[in-house]
């Protein structure tokens, strides 16, 4: 009779970041977007996802919808939690990252030490910080959700950029002019910078 092989061994290692890379056409790197609410964080990089989508790039965005509504739903914004909502959002990233997909943050992260950490949790230079720069006036005049008007009349306390800390980056790999240019300049802007520094290739 025919004889099954019972002892089949698989090699032991694990898919490579290499191999991923290969497969995919580009290596997995993490665009981590920060400033304050109404900055443009989310709009800005909802359209980097779609025109990096449209160039056949893999990409996946995580924000507030996917996240604070779900894995993150236990958290407030307290210094602690914002600090856990950015632990655990890194995590998830460098997971992302792992599988070789271009993933996208769009989280306000007001303090420097939590970026930071989430820098040194991936290897060098697939941590790219985005800091979408707008003053908080024009934030102010935006007021997407109506929230720095209910933070004025101190209805929503610790509301970030009135009487929370939002701390600027001091080291980011991009800028975005968010008070003086369009979303669809910004985002080619970052676009530009991902094909200039090899992160689409
Ligand atoms: S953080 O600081 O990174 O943990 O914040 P994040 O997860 O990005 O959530 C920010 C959005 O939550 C709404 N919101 C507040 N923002 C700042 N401070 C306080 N106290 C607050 N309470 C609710 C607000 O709509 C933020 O949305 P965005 O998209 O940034 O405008």
């Amino acid at each position: 009779a025919e004889q099954v092989a019972t002892n089949v061994h698989w090699h032991d290692h694990s898919v490579t970041s290499e191999e991923r890379k290969r497969l995919k056409g580009h290596k997995g790197c993490v665009l981590w977007f920060t400033g304050l609410s109404g900055a443009g964080k989310s709009t800005i990089a909802n359209t980097v996802d779609h025109k990096l989508h449209a160039l056949g790039k893999h990409t996946y965005l995580l924000d507030g919808d996917n996240i604070r509504h779900g894995l993150n739903k236990n958290l407030g914004f307290s210094a602690e939690d914002r600090a856990e909502n950015i632990r655990r959002i890194g995590e998830v990233a460098k997971l992302f990252a792992d599988c070789g997909v271009i993933t996208l943050t769009a989280f306000i992260s007001p303090y420097r030490v939590d970026r930071d950490n989430v820098r040194a949790l991936l290897p060098e230079g697939e941590f790219v910080e985005i800091y979408v720069k707008a003053s908080l006036e024009t934030c102010e005049d935006r007021d997407p959700k109506g929230l720095y008007k209910k933070a004025r009349a101190g209805e929503i306390k610790g509301f970030t950029g009135i009487d929370d800390p939002y701390e600027e980056p001091e080291n980011a790999e991009l800028i975005l002019d968010s008070d003086g240019k369009g979303i669809d300049e910004l985002a080619d802007e970052v676009v530009a910078h991902l094909n200039q520094k090899g992160f689409l290739s």
